[in-house]
């Protein structure tokens, strides 16, 4: 039977916490139901303790994986419909991992290229690595169309205005200062062809993104994302999570 490519999980280290987390609480409930009286306030606050940690742990682990398999492959395909593809794009995903976006570009394309750029860090994604790139690209039959670069995206080694289509998904957030998410921004806006299009998605600094890209250039912004996800996302992650995307094209 034919692979399909693997994308990997966001986050390997913080989704294994979860779990572990959860199935330790979860563990302990289960002994506290057997071996603790089953009346008195405090024996029933501590079973009730152990079972919302255990609940919320598991769910944030099963919602992590979720994300990684399921939603981000949908949205991705949603979002590159957004675009009108002639097929001789040149296409640069900024924190392309094992190739999402990049992948994904690649199959709408004829004679253009996929390029993928990042630093391949093991903690952002599972099994991070140019080669995992490389091998989802010839399961996805594209690996022709596909380009696989070392960069940092706060200093991307293509020219001014050379990409017709910036692709980022879940990648700048990474990023933990202020300047280098917005350094980062510059540089897809520098190397961004005049009308050409982005598509930056991520799950923090929704607003500052909107406002540092515009600021920079980009018009016919559009800003995806679920209001009650959103708010349910931001209450039981406490602000860290909160996928979205934004969309736009370079002014002329
Ligand atoms: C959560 S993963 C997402 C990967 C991929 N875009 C996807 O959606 O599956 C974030 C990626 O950003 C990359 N990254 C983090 N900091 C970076 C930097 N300064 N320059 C380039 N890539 C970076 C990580 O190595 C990782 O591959």
């Amino acid at each position: 039977m034919a692979k399909n490519p693997n994308y990997g999980i966001d986050a390997p280290g913080l989704c294994r916490f979860f779990f572990i987390g959860g199935l330790t609480a979860l563990t302990l409930l289960c002994l506290a139901l057997m071996w603790l009286p089953q009346s008195g306030f405090w024996f029933l606050a501590i079973k009730i303790i152990l079972a919302i940690f255990a609940i919320y742990l598991l769910g944030m682990g099963c919602l992590m994986i979720y994300d990684s398999k399921i939603t981000k492959i949908a949205t991705r395909d949603q979002l590159l419909s957004t675009i009108h593809w002639l097929g001789d794009e040149q296409v640069l995903d900024v924190g392309c991992g094992r190739g999402l976006m990049m992948v994904g570009a690649a199959q709408r394309l004829t004679t253009g290229k996929s390029i993928g750029v990042d630093i391949w860090q093991a903690e952002d994604q599972s099994a991070n690595s140019p080669a995992g790139a490389m091998e989802n690209a010839r399961l996805a039959k594209v690996e022709d169309r596909i380009i696989v670069q070392t960069a940092d995206m706060r200093k991307l080694p293509f020219a001014d205005q050379s990409i017709d289509v910036v692709l980022s998904a879940w990648a700048v957030h990474n990023l933990k200062q202020n300047t280098d998410r917005e350094c980062a921004l510059n540089e897809m806006m520098r190397v961004l062809k005049k009308g050409g299009f982005l598509i930056l998605s991520d799950i923090e600094h929704r607003e500052a993104y909107a406002k540092h890209l515009k600021s920079l250039g980009l018009v016919d912004v559009k800003i995806i994302f679920s209001p009650i996800r959103d708010t349910i996302l931001n209450i039981v992650s406490f602000g860290s999570y909160r996928p979205f995307a934004i969309t736009g094209r370079k002014a002329h």
